[in-house]
């Protein structure tokens, strides 16, 4: 058992939700854990009736037939219902009033040199770029940006792939896609050509949108040569970018183009090159500013969203309109209390690019009206305070984040959060891994003051929201736990034969109903689709399948769900996933190389470090007589995976290896290398710098 696991197994302290008037609301949606207990109970019950109220909420164009058709694992939900979903997060508030209401605040993340002089009030030497979007705007430019999309043959059913900073048109652009009935894929903007192209190709994507480049931490993002780079590696496989929409936004001088033609760049290696790239603004001007909603029927795509899994290509996961609306849009006000009409301002400091940015950035928080501010860079640009001056200038009143990034905080100390005033605060989410009790209190210490109650969040990108979660006036918390189900979520901890175990026992974490958040499938691949998550676990009685999310957890003698991460070869690093086989592709394929086995260990910060070991092709040993494997060309393998992958995936060490230790039939010993990895397991070393698995490796051949 790790370390970790056991710290939570001692892990007592509770902590009762304050009274709504301590953190400035009028009342919690829910206000006891008995009204959560009898709503939960109601909604499993009931679920047509309780989710007919739910999506009642949103503006349909068509009222469903019915509620659910249920032929597991396939759902479909608000059958023949139609809807638009940037309607619902745009249009209708037009429509009701409210137009001149703020939607998105969004802040830059350079010290604007154009006002060459100290901000009021604030820590830097010059203000920052600060935007604020109302309804009516974004209703204009999603028209627009809808009408450019259709200009550059876009057609409902189409899927446009969306690589873009975190800048109020990366909204726009998903809200516009959204409009026209086109679905989204947005590709995180940290992640490397290769991942585009492999993305747009699953997808069979013939559109881009993305920018010059992003700001981080005082650097350019190259995003358009990024896409440059993936249109080219298309190319090569047959697969033709047709156009690539390019927001201007650092206005840096690579690579120029003019709007509407082939750049040079992309001629230079191919003079047969047809992809034209557009211009944002250009387009945006010349095209019209009316384009209506398209209705589409409640379980048409909305967006793609691909997630890493075991084998080394991403799975992209199928959301539809009108259940993931309706389940962010109940998921979010009921975590985070919103409520429309008040002051409220909600972040979530995660990218738009991750389900946490779809669902609690953008949809969750429009449809119900309340204004979600975005920011576009790094927490410690241009100092270590930046988030704490963000949330006390714009005086956010929900802020939801991620452990590895409180883990952070922690590190730079209580310094920076106290320099500021954050009593616009009342609650305070935690997402993407398990939180350490530790951090939890942190949070809730220095950042909540003792006011705010935390609510830790788990889900997934195929879950669409929140699964397991407090509710901030109902729910007592215990640090480290995500406690009790969502409304509508049957989620249970049970054993490879699918039963139910009792407290504190360790299982696989599953949900036995559908719920109407839940992915419709892995885009193209319906194989992969039921193996993944449908295939391994069934109702013992009924034989029903059960959806099986990949991680352990147990619960405890209240019911609280605890759980303990995840028991595929995926990992979370930094709270982003990561499939080992991505990492290990991409070092096989640097000519070095001659197999890699990557492992996830426990880093303080980052939640799961990544070691890779790996052994040479004889051919370099050849090449360079009588040099050892050194760290020059660790440091090489290093940056290939970067460029293959994206920075995120960069090992945090390399070791060369004779060979790997297998067992008799082949396999990757892989439990021994994450023991050794850990430091658990300590392998007889010789004089040279490889490592010498033998041993060991014939001591473990049989328990494998
Ligand atoms: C992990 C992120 C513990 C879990 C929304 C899950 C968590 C994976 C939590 C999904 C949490 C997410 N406590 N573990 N509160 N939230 N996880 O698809 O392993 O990027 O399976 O979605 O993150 O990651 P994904």
């Amino acid at each position: 058992m790790s370390e970790n696991v056991q710290t939570l197994l001692k892990e007592t302290r509770k902590f009762q939700p304050p009274l709504a008037e301590s953190v400035g609301f009028e009342k919690w949606h829910v206000e006891s854990l008995d009204e959560y207990k009898k709503l939960h109970e109601r909604s499993i019950q009931h679920p047509d009736t309780f989710w007919a109220e739910e999506a009642q909420r949103l503006s349909w164009f068509k009222h469903w037939d019915h509620v659910l058709d249920w032929n597991p694992p396939d759902a479909k939900w608000f059958v023949g219902g139609k809807l638009n979903a940037c309607y619902n997060c745009v249009d209708r508030h037009v429509q009701s009033g409210h137009g001149d209401e703020c939607a998105l605040v969004w802040e830059g993340e350079p010290v604007n040199p154009r006002t060459n002089h100290p901000a009021p009030g604030s820590a830097y030497a010059h203000e920052p770029e600060i935007r604020r979007v109302t309804y009516r705007e974004l209703e204009e430019q999603t028209s627009r940006i809808g009408n450019a999309l259709k200009e550059l043959g876009v057609q409902k059913g189409d899927v446009v792939t969306v690589y873009m900073p975190m800048v109020p048109e990366l909204a726009i652009a998903l809200l516009a896609c959204a409009r026209i009935g086109a679905a989204h894929s947005v590709i995180f903007g940290g992640f490397a050509p290769h991942a585009i192209s492999e993305r747009a190709i699953d997808a069979n994507s013939k559109v881009i949108i993305t920018a010059d480049g992003g700001f981080r931490r005082g650097e350019i993002v190259p995003l358009q040569k990024n896409v440059e780079e993936a249109v080219k590696q298309l190319a090569e496989k047959d697969h033709h970018i047709n156009h690539v929409l390019v927001l201007k936004r650092t206005g840096h001088e690579h690579p120029k183009f003019e709007g509407g033609t082939v750049p040079a760049s992309l001629k230079a290696a191919d003079p047969k090159a047809k992809t034209k790239f557009h211009w944002w603004h250009e387009i945006a001007e010349r095209v019209s500013s009316a384009c209506p909603c398209e209705s589409m029927d409640s379980e048409d795509m909305l967006f793609l969203l691909y997630t890493s899994g075991s084998t080394g290509k991403p799975k992209g996961i199928v959301h539809t309109t009108g259940g993931y609306l309706t389940f962010v849009n109940t998921s979010a006000r009921l975590t985070f209390n919103l409520v429309p009409d008040t002051s409220q301002l909600f972040w979530c400091s995660a990218d738009i690019g991750w389900i946490t940015g779809h669902s609690y950035v953008l949809y969750g928080l429009l449809s119900n009206r309340i204004p979600s501010l975005l920011y576009e860079g790094a927490p410690n640009f241009p100092d270590n305070g930046r988030f704490w001056d963000i949330i006390s200038r714009h005086k956010v009143t929900q802020f939801y984040t991620a452990p590895t990034a409180i883990r952070t905080f922690m590190k730079w100390g209580t310094e920076w959060p106290d320099k500021y005033n954050m009593s616009s605060l009342s609650v305070l989410g935690s997402v993407g891994e398990p939180i350490n009790p530790e951090a939890w209190i942190w949070y809730h210490e220095t950042i909540g003051k003792k006011r705010c109650p935390i609510v830790d969040t788990y889900w997934q990108t195929e879950t669409g929201g929140h699964v397991v979660t407090p509710l901030p006036g109902a729910t007592p918390t215990k640090p480290g736990s995500c406690t009790l189900p969502m409304v509508g979520i049957d989620a249970a901890i049970v054993n490879e034969a699918g039963e139910e175990l009792g407290a504190n026992k360790g299982g696989l974490f599953v949900i036995r109903k559908p719920w109407p958040g839940m992915l419709r499938g892995v885009y193209g691949n319906r194989e992969r689709f039921i193996s993944n998550y449908w295939g391994r676990i069934k109702d013992p009685k009924t034989g029903t399948p059960f959806y099986f999310s990949a991680d352990g957890a147990r619960r405890d003698e209240d019911g609280y769900f605890w759980v303990q991460g995840r028991v595929d070869d995926v990992i979370k690093v930094s709270g982003h996933l990561l499939g080992t086989m991505e990492v290990e592709s991409a070092l096989v394929s640097h000519a070095a190389v001659a197999e890699a086995a990557v492992v996830g260990v426990p880093h303080e910060i980052k939640g799961s470090g990544i070691v890779a070991f790996v052994t040479l092709k004889s051919a370099w040993a050849k090449a360079n007589p009588g040099r050892q494997p050194d760290d020059k060309l660790r440091a090489e393998l290093t940056s290939h995976v970067a460029k293959e992958v994206g920075a995120l995936a960069k090992p945090d060490q390399i070791r060369f290896a004779e060979s790997l230790p297998k067992t008799r039939s082949g396999k990757i010993m892989r439990r021994l290398l994450r023991d050794v990895a850990a430091g658990v397991e300590k392998i007889t070393q010789d004089t040279t710098t490889l490592e010498d698995f033998s041993v060991v490796a014939k001591l473990r051949a049989d328990e494998e």
